[in-house]
């Protein structure tokens, strides 16, 4: 197994405004790029070499990965003049691929971030015999995904649409979004216009008697796509839930429960923790709280400020006395002092939000 296509040319439209400027596999997670987690993760798994396949913001990628070098990596790079969707995606990139037919390549999503064992999937496929070989994670709530059925052999039976009604719940196995395909079956995907490998490829498989495998593994899994899950996975690498040797060491020491990196200033008495990131630049004044969030290149975080579950962009500023409780605020936006904003709200890349101009306590 060396070769792996990896699908990013998504819009990331859930975790707007960040993806305003950079494309969501590129945002950065513990850190470094989130790509960079899932490179090194295939690397260590024996692939060598991965083809991109970018639409949105595509020179974003080749700009920071080169050619792959300084990962050990062959880097390759396709980008469609018009999104072709995951399968379409996919088929765009058959020419550029250099294994046989007869051999696997693996797919791998561009915002999964996954303790998956890449090796035992690729061994599966080839004991079975499968044409194609999914990841199936297996979560607590189904709802918000579509749905993949096996039989007691493990053959997939199903591909189920997003359940509407309770008794639509047949399984809590879910496409976690790494597969194997053998490379004749990606050629066989239509060329040139959208295709989905969800609602059309795989449906389309079973119906034609393919040998569609799942591989249900309990390992961690989560699906980056949105604000809350983004904050929680970066967490979770800063705390070790989830490893990947692409996590930095500890650039300031001194702070054993977040990754403060080099040239950020925190005040003696401010505190990170919960698997806080702290990004290079970022300033936290005194006594301002951050736990469980991402705070990118430069981000200020004034006096007596608490930040919890939240992403703040690049050079953004939170006034002295804010409180942030699931928020996401867009790179260079200002939130004045003695604000409160609360799950959910996002504040667009740039803007000015007064000082009080939203609170919900009625202490003044
Ligand atoms: P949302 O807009 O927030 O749903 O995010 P997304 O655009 O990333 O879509 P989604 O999470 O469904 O995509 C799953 C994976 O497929 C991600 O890694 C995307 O980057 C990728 N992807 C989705 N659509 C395309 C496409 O048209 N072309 C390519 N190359 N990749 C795609």
């Amino acid at each position: 197994m060396t070769e792996a296509i990896l699908l990013v040319g998504g819009k990331g439209t859930r975790l707007r405004p960040l993806t305003v400027r950079t494309p969501k596999p590129m945002l950065p997670v513990a850190g470094v790029p989130f790509l960079t987690h899932q490179l090194v993760r295939a690397k260590d798994a024996g692939v060598d070499r991965v083809v991109f396949a970018t639409a949105y913001k595509a020179e974003v990628f080749r700009e920071h990965f080169g050619d792959g070098s300084d990962l050990g990596l062959e880097l390759v790079y396709v980008t469609e003049e018009v999104a072709l969707d995951t399968a379409g995606a996919i088929r765009n990139v058959a020419d550029r691929l250099k294994s046989a037919p007869d051999e696997p390549v693996l797919v791998f999503n561009g915002d999964i971030l996954s303790g998956v064992d890449i090796r035992a999937l690729v061994e599966a496929h080839a004991e079975r015999g499968a044409d194609v070989t999914l990841h199936l994670a297996r979560v607590a709530d189904p709802r918000p995904f579509g749905l993949v059925p096996t039989d007691a052999q493990g053959w997939v039976t199903a591909f189920l649409e997003k359940p509407q009604r309770p008794e639509d719940i047949v399984t809590d196995q879910i496409n976690a979004g790494c597969y194997v395909f053998q490379r004749s079956r990606i050629d066989e995907i239509p060329a040139g216009r959208r295709v989905s490998v969800e609602r059309e490829t795989f449906p389309g498989l079973l119906a034609s008697g393919a040998k569609v495998l799942g591989v249900v593994e309990q390992s961690y899994w989560l699906d980056l796509g949105t604000p809350a899950a983004f904050a929680k996975g970066s967490a979770d690498l800063v705390m070790g839930r989830v490893a990947s040797s692409a996590v930095p060491g500890p650039q300031v020491r001194g702070f054993p429960e977040a990754l403060v990196l080099a040239g950020a200033q925190l005040a003696p008495d401010a505190v990170v923790d919960a698997g806080t990131t702290v990004g290079s630049g970022a300033v936290l004044e005194a006594g301002a709280h951050v736990s469980a969030s991402v705070l990118d290149a430069g981000a200020v975080i004034g006096a007596g400020a608490r930040v919890r579950d939240s992403i703040v962009g690049a050079g953004a500023r939170i006034g002295p006395g804010t409180v942030l409780d699931g928020v996401v605020v867009g790179d260079g936006a200002v939130i004045g002092a003695d604000n409160e904003l609360l799950a959910g709200a996002r504040v667009w890349c740039g803007a000015v939000l007064p000082d009080k101009a939203i609170r919900f306590s009625s202490d003044e």
